[in-house]
């Protein structure tokens, strides 16, 4: 394949999901720009209408207008389908109203950890009732919060999130620790509402008696999860250059960054500037010949949804890679680590799973055969992706999933190599 031209990825995951929930809970009307329009935020959009809350259609390149303020409780369970952003965030602001609430999701978010979220929910104060042990479904109804100092056993931006997020609804205090500082966009944007909030490494305080929240005014920036598989393409084509264009490079979630320029990968950052206290620049990318790296346990947080996509990339590079302590890829949209190394060799790259670690040999024929994708939409656009090298032939079993985060993805990807 040729690339060329410059894209833009859809909006930020991650900051849709919790610009839309902190609009809910500003009394006033907020609007967003640049939210991303998929099945995982209009899960999002769609609970929140359950809680009362008035919020516009998302629509690509429409404004989303948000009435938050008065939730009421819902008259039925609130389904979340696919997006654990949603059930976990979601909880944390439940933490704080004083009615029941029935969660669930579709069979793959019920097999996720929910107690990660809460038992600490828990101990501030809001009583569960589990129906299927760590899983959806549950019931929850909040209570009056007391203050929470947590050590979170994973680096987790949703549990981190989810805590803050009670603290805000609730008027608590909430000291949240994590072993390794996960994605740092509920910070950005606390801070930016001029909420009491504090960092000090890998510990966040959020200070009692947070005042009202504003209403929000604010431009998404695009994302770059969704960015990495159009950047794999480009780095797996024989000519070109291709810009994506809007790509938010926060530090936290940059890793997969750090990672390609040890793999010798050509990605330029430019016109780095700040949006809405994130910052966004363009990626020129080239064709890269690459070589295999160590990713070492603590880079993991900052490139937690990037394995599908540099594993695909290792496989391409010369040398073994090895991704270390990613286990929590067993707990994801599916077991991304079985997953994963199942997938790789069933196009013909060597792949196992050690321990809690991923090894890739990459080098070797055109990638070649059928990719049983779970369900998992990053691991769709990760095989996809691999699936434009020269003479390769690789079969997804379903090219739905991709519609949860990156609903443009295949015209995207077909976009960039020109037909
Ligand atoms: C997310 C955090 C990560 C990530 C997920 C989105 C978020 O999950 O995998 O896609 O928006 O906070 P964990 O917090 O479980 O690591």
């Amino acid at each position: 394949m040729n690339v060329s031209g410059t894209i833009h990825p859809p909006g930020d995951k991650s900051i849709t999901h919790r610009a839309l929930l902190l609009a809910a809970l500003a009394p006033g009307e907020s609007t967003i720009r640049g939210a991303l329009s998929a099945a995982d935020t209009r899960r999002t959009a769609h609970v929140l209408r359950k809680l009362g809350v008035r919020v516009s259609p998302l629509r690509r390149g429409a404004t989303v207008r948000i009435r938050g303020g008065t939730w009421r409780a819902p008259a039925e369970t609130l389904h979340c389908g696919n997006s654990g952003t949603t059930a976990r965030l979601l909880l944390g602001l439940l933490a704080a109203r004083r009615f029941t609430v029935r969660l669930t999701g579709d069979a793959s978010l019920r097999r996720r950890p929910m107690r990660r979220i809460t038992e600490p929910l828990g101990r501030m104060g809001a009583t569960i009732w589990e129906e299927n042990g760590d899983h959806l479904p549950l019931r929850i109804r909040g209570g009056r919060l007391v203050s929470l100092e947590w050590t979170s056993p994973v680096a987790s931006g949703q549990v981190k999130t989810a805590l803050l997020f009670a603290g805000l609804a609730g008027g608590a205090r909430v000291v949240v620790r994590e072993p390794v500082r996960s994605r740092d966009h509920t910070e950005r944007l606390l801070l930016a509402l001029k909420c009491p909030l504090s960092i000090d490494g890998t510990t966040v305080v959020l200070e009692r008696g947070a005042r009202r929240l504003p209403p929000l005014a604010l431009t998404v920036p695009g994302d770059v999860s969704s960015a990495a598989f159009l950047v794999a393409a480009a780095l797996l084509a024989e000519a070109g250059e291709l810009t994506v264009a809007g790509v938010g490079v926060n530090p936290t979630r940059t890793g997969f960054l750090r990672v390609l320029e040890r793999m010798r990968a050509r990605v330029t950052r430019r016109g780095l500037r700040d949006e809405a206290g994130e910052p966004v620049a363009d990626l020129a990318v080239r064709p890269s010949a690459l070589q295999a790296t160590q990713v070492a346990a603590e880079e993991i947080p900052s490139l937690i949804d990037e394995v599908p996509v540099l594993a695909i990339l290792a496989g391409r590079a010369v040398g073994e890679t090895v991704f270390r302590g990613v286990g929590e890829l067993r707990v994801k949209e599916s077991d991304r680590l079985s997953l994963l190394a199942a997938n790789l060799r069933a196009v013909g790259i060597g792949a196992d799973v050690v321990g809690d670690d991923l090894v890739v040999r990459g080098g070797g024929a055109p990638p070649r055969g059928r990719v049983e994708t779970g369900g998992d939409h990053r691991v769709a656009m990760a095989f996809a992706a691999l699936g434009t090298v020269a003479d390769a032939r690789v079969a997804l079993s379903e090219r739905d999933s991709p519609a949860v985060s990156y609903p443009e993805f295949f015209r995207d990807l077909r976009r960039i190599g020109g037909r």
